[in-house]
């Protein structure tokens, strides 16, 4: 069994520093084989902010897979904006541009997703290119069938009830592409909302892939939720993730959801999926 961490928008310069020591505590605590943070990590990509994110990220029982959020790219410096956009990202955080982790059934990929800019107004929107699919598709070709691959990266896949900001590009035609690679799990921030779903329950037409994607674990940059994280528990087909949530001065186990892999598609465990299956 892999146990592991999914930690989303830190954001050092809106810290909330109860909930930020109170995580670390839980990370001790609990010891999982793998920590994921799906970017973020600053307010407004400054030298202090990325500082204060290395040195925490370095009180980590375990160094995590980190990607980058579009607040890690310069926002007013347009030169930085246009020529290194995520230079101090890879200084500070994560010099890997595909950070790989894995255990003997877990293998977790980190993507950029964020862009420094496009032909529109929201320079903050995210996409995922050819050219990375084709390195994911090199990762996981390699995968052994019991292995659970997983993708993180900071723009999400699929929209939670009343979110109207923009997915990552082409969110559909991608995760066809992605569950084509064999990714089993997407894990993303960026909306500051939990939110837990089989992306083939939204949209019949995409793949039964799983999609999770965390709140800001320890910021005040609040969307009408508290700060969580997501706690997976990954053993031979079976993915449970239960989701921690700020409540009276600690985290605290708010829901959970079943997943489990029937001849490479991804179902809720119902009891009804279970008579069906035959297990
Ligand atoms: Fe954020
Ligand atoms: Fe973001």
């Amino acid at each position: 069994m892999t146990t592991f961490a999914h930690l989303s928008d830190l954001h050092f310069g809106r810290l909330h520093g109860e909930a930020a020591d109170a995580l670390l505590g839980d990370l001790w605590t609990k010891n999982p084989d793998l920590i994921v943070v799906s970017g973020d990590l600053t307010q407004t990509a400054g030298g202090r902010e990325f500082e204060a994110a290395r040195e925490y990220l370095r009180q980590m029982p375990k160094h995590p897979v980190v990607v980058p959020g579009n607040h890690d790219l310069p926002a007013w410096n347009l030169v930085e904006r246009f020529t290194a956009p995520t230079w101090r990202f890879r200084r500070y955080i994560e010099p890997e541009r595909f950070p790989l982790q894995e255990t003997e059934d877990v293998v977790v990929l980190g993507i950029n997703s964020t862009r420094p800019h496009g032909w529109y107004w929201d320079w903050g929107r995210g996409r995922i290119n050819l050219t990375q699919i084709g390195h994911i598709r090199r990762v996981f070709a390699r995968r052994l069938e019991s292995k659970l691959c997983v993708v993180a990266a900071h723009h999400p896949f699929l929209r939670p009830p009343q979110e109207k900001r923009h997915l990552v590009h082409g969110p559909r035609d991608l995760m066809r592409l992605l569950a084509d690679c064999g990714v089993d799990l997407l894990l993303a921030g960026h909306f500051h909302k939990v939110h837990t779903e089989l992306a083939a329950t939204r949209h019949p037409s995409t793949p039964r892939i799983v999609v999770a994607q965390a709140s800001t674990s320890t910021s005040y940059r609040f969307r009408a939720e508290p700060n969580a994280y997501n706690w997976f528990e990954y053993d031979r087909g079976r993915l449970h993730v239960v989701v921690h949530t700020w409540q009276d001065g600690q985290f605290a186990a708010a829901s959970e959801k079943t997943y489990v892999n029937w001849h490479g598609h991804w179902e809720h465990e119902t009891p009804k999926a279970r008579e069906t299956h035959g297990t």
